[in-house]
């Protein structure tokens, strides 16, 4: 996605992690070089811009009335994580935003194999996108792979909110995410989720 002000000066590297206060560390896509940016007041609105384009552009990918992602919902949050991965190099520097990914930790009742409900407490996918110009070239698995290594996550311990089905064809084919345990809720959670869980209570 493409923005009249140019992206670069707002993402330092291709891969972005972004918390309530506003806060931007991005990586370089080797994970070489790291680099923590402050928002000051000047970025605050072409940050906003980013985050509320692509959150409406991914609520119209899955047909949905209102976005999942917006900049105030980013805000007032203080579990959430917003990962952007971003092309700079697009338009001769222009740059250009391609997927983002939000997750957030929420207090659940998971039901196991054995039809027991569980209190939970997992790092939930809540929302993910990538630009239509570029899916099904590995920017979903780039970013993915990113926020696992951030979240220091296991993708079988990870609950889905009401997954689209091109999402749970991305979790089987790159995760081996196949056998979804049934629950009496939007979440969907596979095989493994129970195992050597962190935070089982
Ligand atoms: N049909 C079926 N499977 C698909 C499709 C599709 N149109 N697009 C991607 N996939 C799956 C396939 O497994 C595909 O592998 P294949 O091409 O060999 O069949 C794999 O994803 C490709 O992996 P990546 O290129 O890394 O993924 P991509 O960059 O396309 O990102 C994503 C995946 C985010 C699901 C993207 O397709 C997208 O934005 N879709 C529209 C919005 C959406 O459905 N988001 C998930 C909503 S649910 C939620 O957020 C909790």
């Amino acid at each position: 996605m493409e923005f009249q002000f140019s992206v670069g000066p707002l993402f330092k590297h291709s891969l972005c992690k972004l918390n309530n206060y506003l806060d931007i560390e991005s990586v370089t896509s080797d994970g070489g070089e790291r680099e923590v940016t402050r928002t000051d007041r000047r970025m605050v609105n072409p940050l906003s811009e980013v985050i509320n384009r692509m959150g409406e552009a991914s609520a119209k990918a899955q047909r949905l009335n209102v976005p999942i992602t917006t900049f105030e919902k980013l805000q007032n949050s203080d579990n959430h994580h917003v990962y952007l991965i971003v092309d700079r190099d697009f338009k001769n520097g222009k740059g250009a935003v391609v997927g983002l990914l939000k997750v957030g930790h929420k207090n659940l009742f998971i039901i196991d194999e054995a039809g027991a409900q569980n209190e939970v407490s997992p790092l939930c996918i809540l929302d993910f996108y990538v630009h239509e110009s570029r899916q099904r070239l590995g920017f979903g698995k780039h970013i993915f792979d990113f926020m696992l290594q951030e979240e220091k996550v296991k993708p079988a311990h990870l609950a889905i909110d009401k997954p689209s089905e091109k999402l749970l064809h991305f979790l089987r084919k790159h995760y081996g995410l196949a056998h979804v345990i049934p629950q009496a809720n939007n979440f969907v959670v596979f095989q493994g989720f129970f195992t050597n869980r962190p935070d089982a209570v």
